[in-house]
């Protein structure tokens, strides 16, 4: 039977990469998109070795409307669409809000011009909890009101969110459109052939927790030890990525079923919150490597605790995950080892 195909943009991405694999495992035929913008075309090889066979590629940026009907046109018959292809760097977005608001809002825009003009229907949209903004309650539901976007980042993510939410409710639409709010993802694919690949000093916790570990980085700084939790250190929920990777396949499937709403939200995470200071220890433990850590500064722009409800997902989607945090710094841990054995 042929596989129903499905467009990945930003498939040689970090949580892109691991959706490709999940869905080309859960039976459908992932067709990516990606212009190595922030990704290396070695991803198509890790991808390769995972499935044993190549998946449909096409380099293109998804802003360019001509070479986006190019693809639909030679796919001919996609059924529906992932919208991983975004810049994601918050402190970058400060520097550059011109081109996070081009490249962020412009991609979705062509893309759903695209899909409209092929009769493409259906759409998982990657969001962010940082569309909550500093939330006054936590756990966060999807009911949680959003704040004001605390970079341009999180602004794109929430106008993307609107536009969604706008071009969905039109009378003459037919688009269906759910909307994965993503907490913070970590970790690999048990193979290590794909995982986070940050070009350049990593921003985000865990490949500079690795990078630590594996003497690339002299020590990890955490942003501040005197916030308003157990031990003074931010919290958030980190999910493994290949967790939130199914999570992909399952909202797929629905939107294809034709069940839900014509717009949905969900809270991708675990619902378990944990410091900066408990990642760390469960890496040592996870790891066995001793972690050299500073305290420093609070990072401007830091949301001092977020974590979700997973409630919703649930029951609606029957999705949870099923990684222990350890699991998951140990799949980075493997990751960041085979890194350092090719280079
Ligand atoms: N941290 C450190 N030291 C570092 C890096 C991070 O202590 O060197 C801390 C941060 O202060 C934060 C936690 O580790 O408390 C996680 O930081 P990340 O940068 O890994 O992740 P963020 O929670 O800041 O950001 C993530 C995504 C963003 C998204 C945001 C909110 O990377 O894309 O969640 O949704 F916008």
């Amino acid at each position: 039977m042929e596989r129903t195909k499905i467009l990945v943009t930003g498939g040689a991405g970090y949580i892109g990469s691991h959706a490709v694999v999940e869905l080309y495992e859960a039976g459908f035929m992932p067709v990516i998109i990606d212009d190595f913008s922030n990704s290396r075309e070695s991803v198509l090889t890790g991808l390769e070795q995972i499935l044993g066979v190549r998946v449909p590629f096409h380099r293109v940026d998804c802003n360019d409307a001509e070479a986006m009907r190019a693809v639909f046109a030679e796919e001919g018959n996609l059924r529906g669409a992932i919208h991983f292809a975004a810049y994601k760097a918050v402190g970058e977005s400060i520097e550059k809000p011109l081109e996070y608001y081009q490249n962020n809002i412009g991609s979705l825009l062509t893309l759903l011009q695209v899909m409209r003009e092929f009769g493409v229907e259906a759409l998982v949209f990657s969001s962010s909890c940082t569309v909550y903004g500093v939330p006054d309650k936590l756990p966060v539901t999807e009911l949680t009101p959003t704040k004001k976007a605390n970079s341009p980042y999180g602004a794109t993510k929430q106008m993307c969110e609107d536009i969604l939410r706008d071009v969905a409710a039109a009378p003459s639409n037919r688009l269906k459109t759910i909307l994965l709010r993503y907490f913070n993802p970590i970790g690999a694919h048990a193979s290590a052939k794909i995982g986070e690949l940050p070009l350049g000093v990593p921003q985000n916790l865990i490949p500079y927790v690795t990078q630590t570990a594996a003497g690339i980085r002299e020590k990890l700084t955490i942003y501040g030890d005197t916030y308003a939790t157990p031990d003074g250190t931010n919290i958030r929920d980190y999910v493994h990525v290949v967790d939130l990777a199914k999570a992909h396949v399952v909202a797929v499937q629905r939107l294809l079923d034709g069940k839900g709403e014509v717009v949905e939200t969900f809270n991708i995470g675990t619902g378990r919150g944990n410091t900066v200071l408990e990642v760390v220890h469960a890496f040592e433990r996870a790891t066995g490597q001793k972690l050299n850590y500073v305290i420093g500064p609070p990072r401007p722009g830091d949301v001092p605790a977020i974590y979700a409800d997973v409630t919703k997902a649930t029951q609606e989607l029957g999705f949870r995950t099923t990684a222990t945090l350890e699991e998951a710094l140990a799949s980075s841990w493997k990751w960041q080892q085979s890194l350092a054995a090719v280079s």
